[in-house]
């Protein structure tokens, strides 16, 4: 049979219109890929060769676009890179091999020994361990405040700090942070605000937009949606994030190929997925706060949470993770966790399917009881990151597994 020649792949379209959804299906996907397919190839191709050498140097240097290794950059990455620019409404943006690459390239990047960084007590664990860890030894003064009291946090950057780094709503107690008077207060200080959306997704919160400087995420988890590929990116002015993608090239936490296919493939239903799940999450925190069995709920989305003023200002949506405290103790909890049927009891949060787990053997392992308890996450504490699954059939499952105490 004979074969029609490819078409050439062409530069990626410029306008992907301006709906949520429009952009996470066009932005950054090229007007023909080569064959006339319409789904995007995989580029495994580590190197990319160049028979003009002139050209291939103008590549190397920086003066052309195109791609020379795959560690640097690489044509499937690209557009996973070009997807979330577009739906945080950034300049600039650069991708990692998982989220914690993100955070710990963008803070070794753009700090230096000697500096000083103010955050929040109640991060992900992985970020925390970046903060009490590694930071500290590499000569970076840390200052974390409780997350609740914004005054102090404005205290401890006004003292002087080069980088102010928040997480909202933070994982797992979903506090939330009031990031228009945070920038603010930032911006006074000379500092550059780094905000972690990966509970919030692009779709309910644009920190960039309330004032932020760079906002990076776990792509594992939202993006991507699906738990079948690790990532990070950043987004942020161009010359914030040609710094961190230097890092990043260099030290090698770079995104591979077939992890941005899926990731990208994900981002396209991320706002039909992250509507639904806010719209459950919010039916299941009501649910939990009027159930005896359960003693707390933490959800932006309730009235009685402490966050919910401030998140109804700043986000469009309260998100698809939620946390409970079972009333009982830790066998309660731990009978509840077991007695459901429509959750994996898996760490990782953000995918199709509901995932639940204790922080204390998910997000906060890493930390001792004593700390978790000082961050008032309780060994009974269970992390509910609803999937898209029918509401009802979650609710059912929950009443279900909260009988069983
Ligand atoms: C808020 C937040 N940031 C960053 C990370 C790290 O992401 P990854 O597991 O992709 O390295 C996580 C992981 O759970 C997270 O919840």
């Amino acid at each position: 049979m004979p074969s029609t020649p490819p078409a050439a792949p062409s530069s990626p379209r410029t306008d992907p219109g301006s709906g949520f959804s429009t952009r996470a299906v066009w932005a950054g996907a090229a007007a023909h890929n080569p064959g006339s397919a319409t789904v995007m190839p995989v580029s495994l191709g580590v190197t990319h060769a160049y028979d003009d050498i002139t050209r291939w140097r103008e590549v190397a240097t920086g003066r052309r676009p195109g791609h020379v290794y795959s560690r640097n950059t690489n044509p499937t990455v690209e557009v996973f890179e070009a997807k979330v620019r577009a739906l945080e409404g950034a300049e600039a943006s650069t991708s990692f091999a998982t989220g914690m690459a993100a955070v710990s390239s963008t803070l070794f990047a753009i700090l230096s020994p000697g500096d000083r960084v103010v955050g929040i007590r109640d991060t992900y664990g992985g970020t925390d361990r970046i903060f009490n860890e590694f930071l500290p030894r590499w000569g970076v003064e840390v200052v974390l405040c409780d997350t609740g009291d914004t005054a102090a946090i404005e205290r401890e950057v006004a003292a002087g700090c080069s980088v102010l780094y928040l997480e909202t709503p933070t994982n797992p107690t979903l506090k939330v942070l009031d990031l228009r008077r945070l920038a603010t207060a930032a911006h006074a200080a000379g500092a550059t605000l780094v905000v972690d959306n990966t509970f919030a997704t692009p779709v309910n919160q644009n920190p960039l937009a309330l004032g932020a400087d760079l906002v990076l995420h776990s792509a594992t988890k939202f993006l991507g949606g699906h738990s079948d590929a690790m990532g990070g990116v950043v987004c942020g002015s161009e010359e914030l994030v040609r710094r961190i993608f230097h890092y990043r090239e260099i030290n090698g936490a770079s995104l591979d190929a077939m992890s941005a296919f899926l990731l990208t493939r994900g981002m396209q239903t991320l706002e039909l997925r992250v509507e639904r799940q806010n719209a459950s999450a919010q039916r299941i925190a009501e649910f939990l706060s009027g159930h005896p069995a359960v003693e707390a709920v933490h959800y932006p989305g309730l009235v009685s949470h402490p966050g919910h003023e401030v998140a109804t200002g700043q986000m469009r949506g309260f998100g698809g993770v939620l946390a409970f405290q079972v009333r009982g103790g830790n066998s309660a909890m731990e009978q509840v966790v077991t007695s459901l049927k429509l959750a994996h009891r898996a760490a990782s949060l953000g995918s199709v399917g509901t995932l639940v787990g204790p922080p204390s053997l998910t997000s906060h392992v890493e930390l001792t009881a004593e700390q978790r308890k000082s961050l008032g996450i309780s060994e009974s504490l269970v992390r509910y990151s609803v999937g898209i699954e029918n509401v009802e059939d979650l609710l059912e499952d929950l009443e279900r597994g909260l009988r069983a105490v």
